[in-house]
């Protein structure tokens, strides 16, 4: 029998009516390790199974912009096995994934503090980026060593200095300035905020893009999370209806 294809409309949605903008906090590798009784690690490696599947999703689907939450500048509080584990696993993955990533013409991002990571993993972002920079499918956005406070403050730190230089002045300074120095001001804010593993926090997410994004919780652990979560958060989402501060009847 054929395979049907993943789209859309065959998923049930309505494709006018997807977010043109994903964010995910893929949370739950180390519960799904622990609970099967094995290292933490394992659960990341699981992690990444998901993320491949997911990413090659939203590209099926059609959606524009997939940001997702890899390594949270608060998680280097963690022991040095995992926070070297995860680092390892991310300069693997991407050496692994980007001749495929290419095919499928998948253009990779990633924001957060790039100075503070490993040399090695530092310069496979950078190199992903660069020979992906000029493809028009699916933004991958990843979340590395980010923090939401730390990207405010890194914009704020950009735009003092432009008012010291004397290229702007402070009243110049308005919302569209600050977005304008965040780390992607090329991508619009999230139109849809998934976090899985139950947790109702965003751990200091994309605190300024999230002003108004739709935020979907699910107890599964992102390990489990696949295909058919996916399409329940996306047919979930267009049940909502977007206010903006305004009347809508
Ligand atoms: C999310 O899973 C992945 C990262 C933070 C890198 P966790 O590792 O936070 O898993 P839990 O929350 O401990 O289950
Ligand atoms: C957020 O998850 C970071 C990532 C998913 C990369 P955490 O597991 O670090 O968040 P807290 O500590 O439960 O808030
Ligand atoms: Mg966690």
């Amino acid at each position: 029998m054929p395979e049907t294809p993943f789209t859309a409309e065959h998923a049930g949605l309505d494709p006018a009516r997807l977010p043109v903008h994903v964010a995910i906090i893929m949370d739950g590798n180390g519960r799904w390790a622990s609970a099967r009784g094995k290292n933490r690690l394992l659960g990341h490696d699981q992690g990444y199974r998901t993320l491949k599947d997911i990413v090659y999703a939203c590209d099926d689907l059609g959606i524009r912009y997939l940001t997702v939450y890899g390594f949270s500048s608060e998680n280097w509080r963690r022991s040095q096995e995992e926070v070297g584990g995860l680092m390892t696993l991310m300069l693997r993955a991407m050496q692994t994934e980007i001749e495929e990533l290419i095919q499928n013409r998948v253009r990779v991002r990633v924001s957060g503090r790039m100075s503070d990571l490993p040399a090695d993993l530092r310069e496979e972002f950078a190199d992903a980026m660069r020979r992906t920079a000029d493809f028009t499918g699916l933004t991958f956005n990843l979340a590395i060593n980010y923090g939401g406070r730390g990207e405010v403050v890194d914009a704020v730190q950009a735009l003092a200095r432009k008012v010291l230089a004397g290229e702007l002045a402070p009243e110049e300074i308005d919302e569209a300035a600050v977005a304008a120095h965040l780390y992607a001001p090329d991508i619009p804010d999230p139109d849809l905020l998934i976090r899985t593993a139950g947790e109702l926090r965003l751990s200091n997410f994309l605190l300024w893009q999230t002003a108004y994004s739709e935020i979907y919780v699910t107890p599964t652990c992102w390990p489990d999370f696949d295909r058919a979560h996916l399409i329940a958060a996306l047919a979930d989402y267009q049940k909502r209806i977007r206010k903006f501060g305004a009347v809508v009847e």
